[in-house]
C-alpha cells in the first residue's frame, strides 16, 4: 500500500473494518506551508528577550479553518517542564480559552483556571489580575494564547474601550508576548486601538484556493487515511469537487474526506470516488446556513 505512509499502511493491514472506522474519526494533524510559517513565528515569540515592547501576534481567520488546531498543535510541542536542579516549574506556554462573554473577571479567571489556581468567585477585579499576573510570572510563561478572543471583545463600545484597556496593561505589564486568535471581529475590535494595532502583527489563515498547497494538503490527507486502494484525491476535477463542497475550510475539507473514507469502507469500495463523494450524509456550510434561515 504504497500510498499510504508507514504507520498508517501496516495498521491497515491488521487492523478490523470497525477499527478502520474508528481511525477515520481520530483527528490528524496535516502540515501545511502558512501553518509551518505561524508556528516559526510563535517560536519567535516565545523566544525574544523581555522589554517592555514585546511582539504579539493576531491570529485571524473563519471558523473552522484550524486555528484551534494549529495553537493545540503548538501547544503539543511545547509542554511544561522542570528544573532538574532548582525544581523550578517552566510553562513556555499557557493556552487558554476567552470566556464567552466580555466580562473582565471571567477573563482573568480563564487564566487562572488554565494555570490550574483557584479562586473565589467573591474575588474583587484587582487583586485577581493582580495573582493572575503574579501567576504568569512565577510559572515562567513566555507566550499566552487566547483562543476565541473576539468573544471578549464583543458588545458595546465602551466594553470593547474597556477590554483595550486591559490588554494593553497586560501587555506593558508583562514582558509576554500575546498571541490572540480570532475571528475577523477580533481584528477589527483591534485597529481600533492605534497603540494596539501597532502590537499585534496580523497572521491570517484564509480559506483555500485551487492551488498547489491544496492539491498538497489533499494528497497529505490520502496519506493518513486507512484506505486499502488509492483514491488520487488531488487529481483536478476530485480536487475542485471537494473543495467546491467544503467551501475552503479546513474543517470542511476534512469532515467530507471523514465521511467518504467511512462510507468507502462500510461499501467495500476502498477508496474515495466521485460516486462517493456524491454520496455521504454532508450539508456545505452555505446550505446549512439557508436551511435555519429558512426554518
Ligand atoms: N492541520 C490540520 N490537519 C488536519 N485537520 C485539521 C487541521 N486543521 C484543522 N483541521 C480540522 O478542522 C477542524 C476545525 O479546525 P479548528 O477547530 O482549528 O477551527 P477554528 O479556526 O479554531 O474554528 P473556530 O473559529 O470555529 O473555533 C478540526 O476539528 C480538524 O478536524
Ligand atoms: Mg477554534
Amino acid at each position: 500500500m504504497k500510498h499510504l505512509i508507514k504507520s498508517t499502511s501496516e495498521f491497515v493491514k491488521e487492523a478490523s473494518d470497525k477499527e478502520r472506522l474508528l481511525y477515520t474519526r481520530k483527528p490528524k494533524w496535516i502540515g501545511y506551508p502558512i501553518a509551518k510559517s505561524i508556528i516559526k513565528k510563535l517560536d519567535e515569540l516565545r523566544d525574544y528577550p523581555m522589554t517592555h515592547r514585546m511582539p504579539n501576534v493576531l491570529l485571524v481567520g473563519n471558523s473552522n479553518n484550524g486555528k484551534t488546531a494549529l495553537l493545540k498543535k503548538y501547544l503539543s510541542k511545547n509542554q511544561p517542564y522542570s528544573d532538574e536542579e532548582t525544581g523550578e516549574l517552566f510553562v513556555p506556554v499557557l493556552y487558554v480559552q476567552a470566556p464567552p462573554e466580555p466580562d473582565i473577571k471571567r477573563f482573568y479567571s480563564a487564566i487562572l483556571e488554565a494555570m490550574f489556581a483557584p479562586y473565589k468567585s467573591s474575588e474583587k477585579i484587582e487583586p485577581r489580575q493582580r495573582r493572575t499576573f503574579h501567576l504568569i510570572k512565577k510559572l515562567n510563561i513566555r507566550l499566552l494564547i487566547i483562543d476565541e478572543i473576539h468573544h471578549v471583545l464583543a458588545g458595546t463600545i465602551s466594553k470593547q474601550r474597556m477590554f483595550l484597556n486591559a490588554i494593553r496593561h497586560m501587555s506593558n505589564e508583562l514582558e509576554i508576548s500575546l498571541v490572540f486568535s480570532g475571528t475577523r471581529d477580533a481584528f477589527n475590535a483591534i485597529q481600533t486601538d492605534n497603540q494596539l494595532a501597532n502590537r499585534f502583527e496580523p497572521k491570517v489563515l484564509s480559506k483555500w484556493n485551487f492551488n498547489e498547497d491544496y492539491l498538497r494538503l489533499l494528497a497529505s490527507f490520502e496519506r493518513v487515511m486507512p484506505l486499502k486502494e488509492e483514491s488520487f484525491l488531488y487529481e483536478t476535477s476530485m480536487a475542485k469537487k471537494i473543495l467546491a463542497k467544503s467551501e475552503g475550510l479546513i474543517g470542511e475539507i476534512s469532515k467530507v474526506l471523514e465521511l467518504s473514507a467511512i462510507l468507502a469502507i462500510e461499501t467495500g469500495v476502498e477508496k474515495i470516488t466521485k460516486n462517493i463523494i456524491d454520496s455521504i450524509d454532508y450539508t456545505s456550510p452555505s446550505d446549512r446556513k439557508k436551511a435555519i434561515y429558512r426554518l
